[in-house]
């Protein structure tokens, strides 16, 4: 059957949506409670909803019953200092599951590309219904910085860099696309970042707001981008080296027990 995606996140797998009037609103992510919590980079992240309503942000199918990235618990302690930030996640009118803001340190080009993942979004979700994608609303000024989009990610022939000042609005196939955040800023960036089911309520949202599927890549020098691109070959190779020489003394160590 296959699950119900967005078109307009086809081509390349992300949108960008017109920038929201951040400085209207007040600076709530400084209001809301943080736990540490390592993802890609030096992260904390302040759930807004998570699978049980409580102050935590672990997979939804770490929990019991296991599910998927639906049906997100909103924290009432949370909602109550952040009602814009929440009303922003609501507006699709979309099937929200996890919501929260992620504080981020910063950090540079290559660390971004060793950073790149993909999302686990989708495990446990049914097929036939709405695949997961997220939204990302940044809410600091973090206007030297970026977010970095590939296809593979090793592979620099297609990359897209989004600008990140404060207002962004991205919505992308996380689960598809390889994707890290470049902060070239002395301070952390705080960014909502929010689980929505693809279906026609979130076809309507995008566009409302005029999603656009490219937009101009934030110029770096080839300077960075090949160090960077060097940087991540060494950093992963290193990588596999100590899980390759990990995985031998477990080996052995088996062997011996
Ligand atoms: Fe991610």
């Amino acid at each position: 059957m296959g699950y119900i995606k967005c078109a307009a996140l086809e081509e390349t797998g992300y949108v960008v949506l017109d920038q929201y009037d951040q400085a209207k609103d007040p600076k709530e992510w400084l209001d809301i409670e943080y736990v540490d919590w390592k993802s890609s980079g030096e992260t904390r992240f302040a759930p807004l909803a998570s699978a049980k309503g409580e102050i935590e942000v672990n997979g939804f199918w770490n929990h019991q019953p296991p599910r998927t990235d639906k049906d997100g618990v909103w924290i009432p302690s949370q909602v109550e200092k952040a009602p814009n930030l929440v009303r922003r996640a609501q507006e699709p009118g979309a099937n929200v599951g996890r919501c929260r803001v992620i504080e981020l340190q910063p950090n540079n080009y290559a660390d971004a590309l060793y950073n790149l993942h993909q999302d686990d979004n989708n495990r446990l979700n049914p097929d036939g219904t709405g695949w997961i994608v997220r939204g990302f609303f940044n809410l600091t000024n973090d206007d030297t910085s970026y977010f970095v989009l590939r296809d593979n990610q090793t592979d620099p022939s297609v990359e897209y860099r989004l600008a990140l000042p404060a207002g962004a609005q991205l919505i992308v196939d996380t689960q598809r696309i390889w994707h890290a955040t470049c902060l070239n800023s002395p301070q952390p960036r705080y960014c909502l970042i929010t689980s929505w089911e693809s279906g026609p309520e979130l076809d309507a949202y995008i566009a409302k707001y005029n999603g656009k599927s490219r937009v101009p890549n934030v110029e770096v020098s080839q300077d960075i981008l090949d160090a960077g691109q060097e940087e991540q070959s060494r950093r992963l190779a290193a990588r596999a080296a100590y899980y390759a020489a990990k995985g031998q003394a477990e080996k052995a160590a088996m062997s011996e027990a």
